[in-house]
C-alpha cells in the first residue's frame, strides 16, 4: 500500500508544502519565497517572515494537495519542520501542522531540517542507499554527516563560526552583488581568476573535520580595504573566484576525508551552497580521485523545500517517530 505524506516547511524566509508517495516520489512540491521581500534589508528579517508565513502557508499546502490530486484525508501524516530556524517562521508551520493532525486526525511527524536537506539526495538519486556522506551547507549551517541508516546520522564536523552560505553572503555584500549571494558569487566568479588572490584555507587542528570561514571572509574584506586605501584597483570577478575557490577547497578537502575515514565510497551534497557549480565541479574531482561517486539534488531540491522534509518525514514515520500536540518549534534543535 502506498504511504502518503504532506510536507510542510517555514523555518527561514520559504513557505514550502509538498505531497510525497513512499518517500522519494514527489506528487507536488508548492514553493512561495520571500527572497525579493527581504532583499531590500541585505538579509532575512525574522518579523518579516513570519507575517509572510501565516499569509502563506494556506496557499502552498492547498496546492500541494491539489496538485497531488490528493485530500487531506488521503494524507497518512503530515512531517513539518520544527527545528533550527528563525523560532516565528518555524512556529507558524509546526502550529499549522498541529492544527491539520488535529482537524484530519493524522500523525504528526517532526523533522529536523538539516536532515530534511540530506534526505533531498533520495528523492534526486532513486537508487541511492545509505549508507554515505553528506556536505551540508547552507545559510545557517555547514556540517558534514555519515548517513548510517534513513533515520540514523552521525556529525563528524561541523562549522566552529559562520555557515558557508553566510560567508557566500557576507561577501556578496561587501562586493555590492546583493542577495542572497551565494548565487551571485557563483554567476560572477565564471568571468574571474580563482587563483588571482591566495585566501586563507583554514584547518583547526589536524584531527579535525570541522570548519571555520570567519578567517576568509576577514581576509576578503582586508584585501578590498587596503585595496581602496591604496586606490588600487579591484577586479570584482577575481574576488568571487578566489574567495570561492578558497571556501570549495575546503568544503571539498573535508569531506573527502570524512569519507575516507569512514571507509564510504559515495558523498552526496545538501543545502543551498550545494547549488554552487565549483562546489559540485570540484567535488567530483577530487572524489574522483579517490574512486568516489559525488551526488547532488537538482538546485530546487538544494534550497529550502518542503518535499524533502516529506521524504524525511516519510522514513521518521515508517520508525514510528511521531509527536503529539505538544511539540514546540526548537530554533536550536541540534542534529
Ligand atoms: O538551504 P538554504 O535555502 O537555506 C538555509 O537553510 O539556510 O540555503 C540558502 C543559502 C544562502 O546563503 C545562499 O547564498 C546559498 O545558500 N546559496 C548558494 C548558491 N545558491 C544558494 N551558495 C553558493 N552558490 C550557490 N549557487
Ligand atoms: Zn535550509
Amino acid at each position: 500500500m502506498d504511504t502518503y505524506i504532506l510536507g510542510i516547511e517555514s523555518s527561514c524566509d520559504e513557505t514550502a508544502a509538498a505531497v510525497v508517495r513512499n518517500g522519494r516520489e514527489v506528487l507536488s512540491n508548492s514553493i512561495n519565497t520571500q527572497i525579493d521581500l527581504h532583499k531590500v534589508y541585505g538579509g532575512v528579517v525574522p518579523e518579516i517572515a513570519s507575517r509572510k508565513h501565516i499569509e502563506n502557508i494556506d496557499v502552498v499546502i492547498d496546492a500541494a494537495l491539489e496538485e497531488a490530486g490528493k485530500r487531506l484525508d488521503e494524507i497518512d501524516a503530515i512531517a513539518v519542520t520544527y527545528g533550527p530556524g528563525l523560532v516565528g517562521a518555524l512556529l507558524v508551520g509546526v502550529s499549522e501542522a498541529k492544527a491539520l493532525a488535529y482537524a484530519a486526525q493524522k500523525p504528526l511527524v517532526p523533522v529536523h531540517h538539516i536532515k530534511g536537506h540530506i534526505m533531498a539526495n533520495f528523492i534526486a538519486h532513486p537508487e541511492l542507499e545509505p549508507p554515505f556522506v553528506c556536505l551540508v551547507a547552507s545559510g545557517g549551517h555547514s556540517h558534514i554527516v555519515e548517513v548510517r541508516d534513513y533515520t540514523v546520522f552521525h556529525v563528524l564536523g561541523r562549522t566552529r563560526d559562520d555557515a558557508a552560505g553566510e560567508a557566500f553572503d557576507k561577501i556578496a555584500r561587501v562586493l555590492g552583488l546583493g542577495y542572497p549571494g551565494g548565487p551571485l558569487i557563483d554567476r560572477l566568479a565564471k568571468e574571474g581568476d580563482p587563483e588571482a588572490v591566495r585566501f586563507p584555507r583554514v584547518r583547526m587542528d589536524q584531527d579535525s573535520l570541522d570548519f571555520s570561514f570567519s578567517g576568509v571572509k576577514t581576509a576578503v574584506i582586508n584585501y578590498l580595504h587596503k585595496a581602496e586605501q591604496q586606490g588600487a584597483a579591484v577586479r570584482k570577478a577575481d574576488i568571487a573566484a578566489s574567495f570561492q575557490r578558497a571556501v570549495t577547497d575546503v568544503l571539498c578537502a573535508h569531506t573527502v576525508e570524512a569519507a575516507q575515514k569512514c571507509g564510504l565510497k559515495t558523498i552526496t551534497l545538501a543545502g543551498g551552497v550545494a547549488a554552487n557549480s565549483e562546489l559540485r565541479r570540484r567535488m567530483a574531482e577530487e572524489a574522483g580521485k579517490w574512486g568516489m561517486d559525488v551526488l547532488f539534488p537538482p538546485p530546487v531540491l538544494c534550497t529550502d523545500n518542503a518535499a524533502m522534509i516529506a521524504c524525511a518525514g516519510y522514513y521518521a514515520y515508517m520508525a514510528g517517530e511521531t509527536a503529539d500536540l505538544r511539540l514546540n518549534a526548537v530554533p536550536s534543535l541540534p542534529l
